[in-house]
């Protein structure tokens, strides 16, 4: 069978790092709450019981055993979405005229998601800004569990303080993510169907710019 027909919408590895990562995010956020919570960034700005690890040493523990998950994990999808062109096929071009039609529609909450094989240019544009922040979340949280091995880069960040404060806003940016991007599975179950089974089979991928025809 020519591989153009065994191609899916979202390939099996994809499918198992993106459950992964889901899982990940979750322990991740809810065991940050936990030791945010011992040392506030915000004064007033308190996650109270929406924790993992019920005092702040065992919300640690969750965090460092989730993060090996989430930056692996994280790992193989970078070099997945990069070397198999799935990034640039996916989530390029993000065209003006794109970007307006979907304000449009969003505006008047017109949900047009019939072709699963295409994602939007606000989807587009949210898959690239929370991949950044997965990246931004890594490399600030390295900052913070070794200030001193990385010292250069705590100082990059402005920091201890600096690179908490980065830390939190990632947090903040991925948790924004996370309320829309699941509000608009439950609201199109078809995607999330998609992306438990692999969705609809595609035609062969486009040559790469420069390919031999
Ligand atoms: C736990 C709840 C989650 C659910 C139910 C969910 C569901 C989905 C679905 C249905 C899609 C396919 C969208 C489509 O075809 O239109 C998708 C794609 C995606 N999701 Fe999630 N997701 C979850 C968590 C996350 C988390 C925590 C992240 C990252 C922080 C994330 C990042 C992404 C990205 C980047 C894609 C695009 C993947 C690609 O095409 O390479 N998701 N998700």
């Amino acid at each position: 069978m020519p591989t153009s027909r065994r191609r899916r919408l979202h390939p099996l590895p994809l499918r198992i790092m993106h459950w992964l990562n889901a899982v990940a995010m979750i322990v991740m956020i809810l065991s940050g709450w936990g030791i945010y919570n011992d040392a506030v960034i915000i004064g007033g700005l308190h996650f109270g019981p929406l924790r993992l690890g019920s005092w702040a040493a065992e919300s640690l523990l969750w965090h460092f055993a989730g993060m090996w998950f989430l930056a692996v994990n994280g790992l193989f999808y970078l070099g997945y979405g990069l070397l198999t062109g799935r990034f640039r096929e996916r989530f390029l071009p993000i065209t003006l005229a794109d970007l307006r039609a979907t304000l449009r529609d969003t505006l008047r909450l017109k949900l047009v998601h019939d072709d699963l094989t295409r994602y939007n240019a606000i989807q587009k544009i949210l898959y690239i800004v929370v991949i950044l922040a997965g990246i931004a979340q890594v490399v600030s949280g390295l900052a913070i569990w070794k200030p001193v091995q990385f010292s250069t880069l705590t100082w990059l960040l402005g920091e201890f303080q600096g690179a908490r404060l980065v830390h939190f806003l990632g947090m903040a940016v991925i948790v924004g993510f996370l309320v829309v991007h699941v509000l608009l599975a439950l609201l199109v179950p078809s995607t999330i169907r998609a992306m438990l089974t692999g969705g609809p089979r595609l035609p062969a991928p486009p040559p790469r710019p420069g390919a031999a025809p």
